[in-house]
């Protein structure tokens, strides 16, 4: 009888289980497929920089056949015709750009000088922006910025910080604010969690942290959603005097003091943040209110880099990121090793930002 009532209860969590799987993916579902709607109505070139891997080879294929960008694919161009045969995916017609390949020459030369002529007093000499025109990364963020394709998608291959800095420096932010950070959505039953920062800036001061708020603030009203932002740590309102709770706590009152209409408060803790009852109950006097928080600040890199992806890897959410915010151009950052799936939302991600994106500096 217990053996049957285990198997019954198994049964019965694995129903409603599903439910509620259905009912996040429907929501998960719909944010991508607004995405990939928009990013159909124009799609954009966009370049592929890992584009001799498997998962980014099959990614593009998708991409090219659902309409959603018209792919670049830069990298070993016997590598990608191989991966291509041997996997059955049609490359016929798309554009393979391989730097080390004799006719990239003169592009590299092109590229090279202009990245001299952007970095030259900031210690880079002629020699090593040559060199660099053989990391893929400088030679694909590079074709964006001259013009030679709408937006870059990378990452696949290399560490993130490898990625994103030809990003910083060739690049750099389109903010007054001159900041960039990453953001993660949070897909929950309850509906997206914005995430900040969980990619960029490793030492957050409490500037850094009110700047990372502002940007992320600018992204969620995007999506059409009013933000509700808490700025999170380890105490509550001054519970504690020194370390991060001190800069986040700094954060908050630089936010109040020049952002008054922002619905945002802080420094408090995770329970508090996500449960708003509790929070009323012990901390009536927040600027949030009895509202549900949608949007979360951390402290520092580690803690957000650690929140997202212990939520992806034990809870029943769906995440959609990393979305770069603040750079001035479509360039986006894959996780290393990212599924097909993410690769093609990424994707997705990077058509509408070439979409929208002018070169016009935001005013934060
Ligand atoms: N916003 C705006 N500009 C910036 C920022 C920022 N957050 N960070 C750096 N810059 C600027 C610098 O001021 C510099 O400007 P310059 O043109 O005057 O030179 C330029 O970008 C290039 O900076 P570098 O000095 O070359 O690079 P830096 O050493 O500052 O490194 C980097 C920047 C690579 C982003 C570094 O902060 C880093 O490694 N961050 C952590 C990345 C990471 O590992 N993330 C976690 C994993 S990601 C994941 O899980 C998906």
């Amino acid at each position: 009888a217990i053996e049957t009532g285990v198997a019954r209860k198994s049964i019965d969590n694995w129903e409603a289980y599903r439910i509620e799987l259905m009912k996040r993916m429907g929501l998960y579902n719909k944010l991508v497929r607004d995405v990939s709607v928009k990013a159909k109505s124009d799609p954009k070139k966009i370049v592929f920089a890992d584009a001799d891997h498997f998962k980014v080879l099959k990614a593009v294929d998708i991409v090219r056949n659902e309409g959603i960008a018209h792919p670049v694919l830069l990298g070993d161009r016997t590598a990608i015709l191989k991966l291509a045969e041997e996997n059955k995916i049609d490359v016929e017609g798309l554009p393979i750009i391989d730097p080390k390949e004799e006719d990239q020459k003169d592009r590299k030369e092109n590229y090279a000088q202009m990245l001299f002529e952007k970095r030259m007093r900031k210690g880079l000499n002629k020699e090593d922006a040559c060199r660099l025109m053989n990391d893929r990364n400088y030679f694909g963020v590079m074709m964006v910025e001259a013009g030679e394709a709408d937006g870059f998608l990378g990452g696949f291959a290399s560490k993130y910080a490898d990625t994103i800095r030809p990003a910083l420096q060739i690049v750099g932010s389109n903010n007054t604010l001159n900041h960039i950070a990453g953001m993660y959505i949070v897909m929950t039953k309850k509906g997206p969690y914005f995430f900040a920062d969980t990619t960029v800036n490793y030492q957050p001061s409490s500037r850094t942290l009110a700047d990372t708020t502002l940007l992320t603030v600018n992204e969620v009203k995007k999506f059409n959603i009013e933000p509700v932002v808490a700025l999170v740590s380890y105490s509550n309102f001054g519970s504690t005097r020194q370390g991060s709770p001190l800069r986040v706590r700094k954060a908050v009152q630089y936010l109040h003091e020049n952002y008054p209409n922002l619905i945002v408060d802080g420094e408090m803790q995770a329970n508090y943040a996500f449960n708003a009852e509790l929070r009323m109950k012990k901390f009536p006097f927040t600027k949030l209110g009895s509202r549900e928080v949608n949007t979360v600040i951390f402290p520092s890199l580690s803690s957000g880099n650690i929140a997202y992806k212990m939520m992806q890897q034990l809870g029943q959410v769906e995440i959609i990121g990393p979305v770069l915010l603040g750079i001035r151009k479509p360039i986006h950052v894959l996780q290393m090793q990212a599924s097909v799936r993410e690769i093609v939302d990424m994707a997705s991600i990077t058509v509408v930002d070439a979409q929208t994106k002018d070169d016009d500096i935001i005013e934060l």
